[in-house]
Parts: C-alpha cells; sequence; structure tokens
C-alpha cells in the first residue's frame, strides 16, 4: 500500500515503539495522528512531524471513535492503523504469601492490550472499508502489536502473556475476515526493544539481557520496529503474518 497523503493512526505514539513508527510513516508521507493518553509527549512527536494528537484511551469504545472520527476530519478516513498502546505490569498468580493475583490485575491488562487493540482495529476497519480501493483492492493496512511473551510468558506474566496470545491469535482471523474489505492485519511480536522503558533500567540489567540475545546481541532499536511497519504497509502479499522481530531470542522462564 502506499504512503503519499495516506492518513495514518498510531496508537500508543507518543513514545516508544509507537513514536518509531510515527516518524516513519511520518517520513514516507503519510499524514499522521497520534492517538495516546500522554498528552506532554503525544503534542510533542505530533509537533515534530506536522500531525495530530489526540487524548485517547484504547480500551474505551467512546474514546477511540471519537479520536478516529476526529482524524478524519482533519486528515480524512485512515488507511493505516499501528496499534502500539500497551502496559506491561508483572504479577504472579500467587504472591510470596500464597495470595492470589487480584483479578482487576490480569483485566486491567486485558482491557488495555487485547480489547483496545481489537477497539481499534474493529473502528479502523470500518474507517478503511469506505476508502476508494487501490488497483490492487486494497483499502487498508492493520499492524498490531504483540511481544514475544505470547509464546514464551515468563514468570509474573500471566495477564501479559495472556494478552499478547490473543492479539496472536486475532491476526489471522480479522485478516480473513477483512479480506473482503481489502484491508491487510498484520502483527509485530517484539522482543527486547530500546524504548523509554528499557532506557530506564540500570546499565547492568540492560547488558544481561542484552546477553540473553543470539544476535545481535543488543536491544533493538525503535527505528527497526519501524522498518517493519513500513515492509507491513508497502508489501502487499504480507498479511495474516506475525513476524518475530527478536534478534532470534527464545526467553528463559524467568
Ligand atoms: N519495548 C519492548 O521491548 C517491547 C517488547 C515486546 C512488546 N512490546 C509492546 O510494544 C508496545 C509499545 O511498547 P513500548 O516499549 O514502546 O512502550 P512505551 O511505554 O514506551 O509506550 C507505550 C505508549 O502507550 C501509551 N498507552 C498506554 N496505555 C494506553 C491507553 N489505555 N490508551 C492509549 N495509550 C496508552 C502510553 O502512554 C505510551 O505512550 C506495547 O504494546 C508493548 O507491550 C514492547
Amino acid at each position: 500500500m502506499e504512503f503519499t497523503n495516506v492518513p495514518a493512526i498510531v496508537t500508543g505514539g507518543a513514545s516508544g515503539l509507537g513514536e518509531a513508527s510515527v516518524r516513519t510513516l511520518a517520513a514516507k508521507g503519510c499524514k499522521v495522528a497520534i492517538l495516546d493518553l500522554n498528552e506532554d509527549a503525544g503534542r510533542r512527536v505530533a509537533e515534530d512531524v506536522n500531525g495530530l494528537y489526540l487524548h485517547c484511551d484504547v480500551s474505551s469504545a467512546d474514546s477511540v471513535e471519537a479520536a478516529f472520527a476526529a482524524s478524519r476530519e482533519v486528515h480524512g478516513a485512515c488507511g493505516i492503523a499501528v496499534n502500539c498502546a500497551g502496559i506491561a505490569p508483572a504479577k504472579k498468580i500467587l504472591d510470596r504469601d500464597g495470595k492470589p493475583m487480584p483479578l482487576d490485575a490480569f483485566s486491567q491488562v486485558i482491557n488495555v492490550n487485547l480489547i483496545g487493540s481489537f477497539n481499534v482495529l474493529r473502528v479502523a476497519a470500518a474507517d478503511m472499508a469506505s476508502r476508494e480501493a487501490n488497483s490492487d483492492g486494497e483499502r487498508g493496512a492493520v499492524i498490531m502489536t504483540a511481544s514475544i511473551a505470547a509464546y514464551e510468558g515468563q514468570i509474573g506474566q500471566a495477564a501479559y502473556s495472556a494478552s499478547k496470545g490473543g492479539v496472536v491469535a486475532m491476526t489471522l482471523q480479522s485478516a480473513r475476515e477483512l479480506a473482503r474489505q481489502g484491508i491487510r492485519v498484520n502483527t509485530i511480536a517484539p522482543g527486547i526493544f530500546m524504548t523509554p522503558m528499557m532506557a530506564a533500567m540500570p546499565q547492568e540489567v540492560q547488558d544481561s539481557l542484552a546477553a540473553t540475545l543470539p544476535f545481535p546481541q543488543r536491544l533493538g532499536d525503535p527505528k527497526e520496529f519501524g522498518l517493519m511497519v513500513q515492509q507491513m504497509v508497502e508489501n502487499p502479499v504480507l498479511n495474516g503474518e506475525v513476524v518475530r522481530l527478536d534478534c532470534a531470542l527464545r526467553m528463559a522462564p524467568r
């Protein structure tokens, strides 16, 4: 799918992998809207790329519908949607005293990472279906973000793994269902990337994480995530696929 003047929406675009996606898409000529809870950072990134910041909670139906409508008003119906908003709090199923994890802690992660991804997918699909198809019959491309924790969840990642496993499972299903409208759906499953969350960790923790990576033995650069977003938009036959972007890492139990 083409980039020039195509309206793109990036959730979680105020930081990390989402921000890198915003910058990649803007550099390729898209009109980008950032949907994020973080207003200060969102406005800063939007200003840099001459884009739009829209305050949005991906887990709320009303909030996502309103943000898409606001973006449509300024940029036109969305042709590219990248889902990067996510949270990753760790909590064990049983704590040290044998007390079970509060159910709310599980639900919160599912609400943002899984329900939020579907929420954006469903509203993006409606927007994309209204667009004129290109010569290949294509109207839109959706990119979701899972994690390698969908496959090798570590101790403390019950909710996170389940949420990302749901995103993985939804990928082929939604690509099949939206084929009729000419909408492709792909997912990136990142390993370990140097985002603000990681950069805040002590150097020795970063080094020990990097040492577990087969090759290259360094954390991924968010720009490399942006490169995969670009390929998923550009390559018309890439559809219904989950791509691990992980330096061949297979996570250990802890
Ligand atoms: N960084 C990594 O190594 C890594 C690895 C695997 C998967 N991921 C996934 O990639 C995605 C991006 O991660 P990141 O490292 O860039 O994180 P990040 O914390 O730097 O960025 C996440 C962004 O999402 C926003 N956000 C959170 N909840 C939201 C909500 N309810 N509505 C709207 N926006 C919300 C935050 O404000 C933030 O700007 C997440 O889904 C994460 O699970 C990251």
